[in-house]
């Protein structure tokens, strides 16, 4: 049932996992990794539930391979290994993978189970859950998908220690966002944090997950509240856009992106939506003790305002933000003047 969320926590979720997946007699059973989850995570995996799998399945890592033709492999690798309407893709990675893996299994013979792994902490909080799978489309994010939720969501926070420190700062944005957008102790005990590690951040997963899902259940597709958790991805999203297609660039990941996203939009809110002044400020300073500043140049703006039109949530034209009335409290379809984006990038900017 697509408004059914299940999510296991812990070492102890691994062998729940063998036992379902035993009992409900698969035809086949693949594993999608990439590059890194593969040296990292997979005999991990192979230790805490020994299935025996069909195939491995390999796609590059990263962002630049969440499109068609990763796709189009995995489909031939699926059908190539016999896959049929009764196998199951286990996603064992980050957000790519648990989205284009899902994906994959969306579609292969018009939808076969998948469970994820995540293996990233902005998979573990977000890109896990919730249902949505999808690649990209060109330099346009997420713009190809299906809403189905996995069979179950397996999350163990030991997967962290392998991940580059900036990975946990990526995920640690969405943790943010969910104190910023729902619940306004949980912000505040995520801003007190001195340091980002993956035993300081543990304990605060779980109700990071709380807060997604809580919101999921109510409105899986997106049809109003589910749009909260955009908050800072409006912007977000398209500078993330920029920064991939412009090589020369520095790479921005996701939660680095939308972190911006978050600061800029944090200043919209104080003229669209009636946040104080102070608490925008509290909110950029928080981002930019974790996130150091990217200087973004009038010409970066501009293309970033470019692909911003183009953001696939626009209706008949019109550029609809998620901005916050205070912390915890989000305001959804607002509408923002054009010429504040400037001053947006100003205010983002400025000391
Ligand atoms: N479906 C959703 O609701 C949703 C929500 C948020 C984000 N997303 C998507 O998630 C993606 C970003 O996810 P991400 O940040 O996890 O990126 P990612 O999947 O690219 O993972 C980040 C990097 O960490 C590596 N890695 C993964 N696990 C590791 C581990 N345990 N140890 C060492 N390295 C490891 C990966 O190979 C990759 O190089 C974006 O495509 C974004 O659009 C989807
Ligand atoms: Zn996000």
């Amino acid at each position: 049932m697509e408004n059914q969320i299940h999510i296991t926590y812990g070492i102890t979720a691994f062998e729940d996992l063998h036992i379902e997946l035993t009992e409900k007699q698969y035809s086949s059973v693949f594993i999608l990794v990439d590059s890194n989850t593969k040296s990292f995570c997979l005999d991990r995996f192979f230790k805490y539930c020994p299935i025996k799998v069909n195939a491995v399945l390999n796609m590059a890592a990263g962002e630049e391979n969440k499109n068609l033709k990763t796709c189009e492999k995995l489909w031939h690798d699926l059908s190539e290994h016999g896959a049929d309407r009764n196998s199951v893709l286990i996603n064992l990675g980050g957000g790519v993978v648990t989205d284009l893996g899902g994906f994959v299994a969306c579609t292969f013979k018009r939808g076969i189970d998948f469970y994820n792994i995540p293996t990233t902490l902005l998979a573990m909080v977000d890109a896990s859950v919730g249902g949505k799978t999808g690649i990209d489309l060109g330099p346009l994010k997420n713009q190809i998908g299906i809403i189905r939720e996995p069979e179950n969501v397996i999350v163990d926070a030991a997967w962290l220690n392998t991940l580059p420190y900036e990975e946990l700062r990526s995920g640690f944005a969405e943790m943010l966002k969910h104190g910023l957008i729902a619940n306004p102790s949980y912000w505040d005990s995520l801003k007190s944090l001195t340091q980002l590690t993956p035993q300081r951040v543990e304990n605060f997963i779980k109700p990071s997950i709380e807060e997604k899902t809580k919101v999921v259940l109510v409105d899986p597709h997106e049809k109003g509240l589910r749009k909260i958790l955009n908050f800072g991805h409006t912007l977000g999203h398209a500078i993330e856009s920029y920064y991939l297609t412009h090589t020369k660039k520095p790479r921005l990941l996701h939660g680095e992106a939308i972190a911006i996203g978050m600061i800029l939009e944090a200043y919209l809110a104080t003229h669209c939506s009636g946040l104080a002044k102070i608490l925008a400020e509290e909110i950029k300073k928080t981002f930019v003790t974790f996130f150091p500043k990217v200087i973004i140049s009038t010409t970066d703006q501009n293309g970033i305002l470019e692909l911003l039109r183009h953001d696939k949530k626009n209706k008949a034209g019109r550029i609809n933000f998620v901005l916050l009335k205070a912390i915890g409290v989000p305001h959804i379809d607002v509408e923002v003047p054009q010429a504040l984006f400037s001053k947006a990038f100003e205010f983002y900017h400025s000391t």
